[in-house]
């Protein structure tokens, strides 16, 4: 993996993405600002990036195609962050519907997969990190939205090097080797059990309805998600899904 490091930015997914258009971005190139004055979030929000107190990094993905599902780089980028916190002592880590990194409820990192243009004959992702690292205090705004942590707030003294360092092998193996993201059934399995949603009776979002029943399987490979109401099965398009919370 080649890291290129960078000042202050805009968006390091803005920087991956223009590398891409530019034809200069390699698989595996990472890309890691001190601060970012356009960071972004999922759902249209800002990313809070001051400068040294998070990581904000963006990984760049050219697999062979037809590429896997974009779920699945969502779903693998979680649990690869999700991994990496927790081997650097982060208490108990969950995951929250699609990849936010959350401890006892506060949310510690996010991760944001984009792509422009997508020609599935040349597949390209750009897959964004952020983890809030000695943040000890959060605009007002942030915190009004939801609750929030960061390493220095859960009392864990890292570095931002240190926290890059810890992530960048979990990304490696789940994301940028060979064959990666790997076998889709088992990654589904292991997302439901790092969200702590397998077998769960859950209330799913979407944009039209909301839908209770029990978490059956998450099918990356068919993009849905499988619910047991009673007899019958409901299975959900992942692109329709905006929250799952278990009941
Ligand atoms: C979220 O939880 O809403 C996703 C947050 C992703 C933030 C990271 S910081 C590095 C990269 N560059 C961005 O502009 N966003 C991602």
């Amino acid at each position: 993996m080649r890291v290129l490091r960078h000042g202050e930015v805009d968006s390091t997914n803005e920087r991956a993405l223009a590398a891409l258009a530019e034809g200069t971005a390699r698989h595996g190139d990472v890309h890691v600002a001190r601060a970012q004055t356009a960071g972004r979030g999922r759902r249209g929000r800002r990313w809070h990036s001051p400068a040294d107190e998070g990581l904000y990094l963006t990984l760049v993905l050219l697999p062979p195609p037809p590429p896997p599902p974009a779920a699945a780089w969502t779903v693998a980028a979680g649990l690869a962050v999700r991994e990496a916190l927790e081997a650097l002592g982060v208490p108990d880590p969950s995951l929250k519907w699609p990849n936010d990194v959350l401890v006892g409820g506060a949310k510690l990192a996010g991760v944001l997969v984009e792509t422009r243009g997508l020609d599935p004959a040349r597949p390209h992702f750009a897959v964004g990190v952020g983890v809030d690292v000695a943040q000890r205090v959060f605009p007002a705004e942030i915190e009004r939205e939801r609750a929030v942590t960061s390493l220095a707030r859960l009392g864990l003294a890292r570095g931002v090097d240190e926290v890059l360092e810890g992530l960048l092998p979990a990304l490696e193996a789940r994301l940028v080797a060979p064959g990666a993201p790997g076998d889709l059934d088992g990654l589904g399995r292991d997302y439901l059990a790092a969200a702590r949603l397998a077998g769960r009776h859950v209330r799913v979002a979407t944009a039209q309805r909301e839908v209770e029943g029990r978490l059956v399987g998450l099918s990356l490979a068919g993009g849905e998600l499988e619910l047991a109401l009673g007899e019958r099965r409901e299975r959900l398009p992942l692109a329709h899904v905006v929250a799952v919370t278990a009941l």
